[in-house]
């Protein structure tokens, strides 16, 4: 396995690799990577001959008031799962690398950025679009693979590879979940043993939300008020709980659809958590 640091040594590695008829698979990280990230490149070597992985803490795609400088760095770790993975490639550029000095250009992402995560953290998906075009620039993938715990980026960077003729295939792979249902995520790493375990209060309220719809609930502000309740009860703090289409993100005005996006986001002590379903799609979550 390789390690470059350089984003135009990178490119040019990318480069001789697809001349030599290479489809490369390519996972963007922010590192702290876990068994989520790991399923993430098994789809992408399921794609491409040769795997890539970037690891890179974005700084645009963090507020002034957000945890850029608590985000868990794990370099060492990171690479030890890449190699007994069996990824090829990884990208870990230094922090200043991604954005050259006098730099002009951000992606800016029209109404579906404007909910959900994007409400609270209003410039977050324009951080995320700019440096994944940045990446997919480097690498020139086949295929692009993203987790669905992030579902808004996912389908904004689907909606983007797109707009932008970008010659990618943009894969999703479902949450990868722990045994007692909470989603994988870095930011976990963060949360002390008495938060981790209030913050099963997010799974609890989008596994009961999910048997209300499975009983026939179809409005969308009653399975938003189970998740609610199911994440104050836990002692957590709810940024938001919202029922949308499950693509264009727009929210339902009363009745849903037989297929929505039920998402929220909470804070456990200082930790900004995230998680999802999808009604009438996904597997019963079975939490109780
Ligand atoms: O999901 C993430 O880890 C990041 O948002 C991404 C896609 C690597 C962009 O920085």
């Amino acid at each position: 396995m390789d390690l470059v640091r350089e984003p135009l040594e990178f490119q040019s590695r990318a480069a001789e690799l697809r001349a030599a008829g290479k489809r490369l698979g390519f996972v963007p990280t922010m590192g702290a990577l876990h068994r989520g990230h790991m399923a993430l490149v098994e789809t992408a070597r399921q794609h491409g001959e040769v795997v890539a992985v970037s690891v890179f803490v974005n700084p645009t795609q963090f507020g002034p008031n957000e945890d850029l400088a608590r985000y868990p760095r794990t370099l060492d770790s990171d690479l030890e799962q890449c190699r007994a993975a069996g990824v090829d490639l990884v990208f870990a550029p230094e922090a200043g690398a991604m954005y050259l000095p006098g730099e002009q250009t951000r992606v800016s992402v029209g109404a579906m950025a404007n909910g959900l995560c994007g409400a609270s953290r209003p410039n977050h998906f324009s951080g995320v679009c700019t440096v994944v075009s940045k990446l997919f620039a480097l690498v020139g993938p086949s295929t692009a693979v993203f987790g669905r715990k992030d579902y808004q980026q996912w389908k904004i960077l689907e909606r983007m590879t797109q707009d932008l003729f970008l010659p990618i295939r943009v894969v999703s792979r479902a949450t990868e979940r722990e045994a007692d249902g909470l989603a994988l995520s870095s930011r976990n790493l963060r949360l002390s043993a008495d938060a981790r375990e209030r913050a099963l209060g997010l799974v609890k309220g989008l596994s009961r939300a999910q048997r209300a719809f499975e009983r026939g609930v179809r409005n969308a502000d009653e399975l938003e008020g189970v998740v609610r309740g199911a994440i104050e009860a836990s002692g957590l703090r709810v940024d938001y709980a919202s029922c949308v289409d499950a693509d264009s993100l727009e929210r339902f005005d009363g009745r849903t659809k037989e297929r929505a996006l039920l998402a929220t986001a909470a804070f456990a002590d200082d930790v900004r958590l995230i998680d999802n379903v999808v009604l009438g799609e996904e597997p019963p979550l079975g939490v109780p």
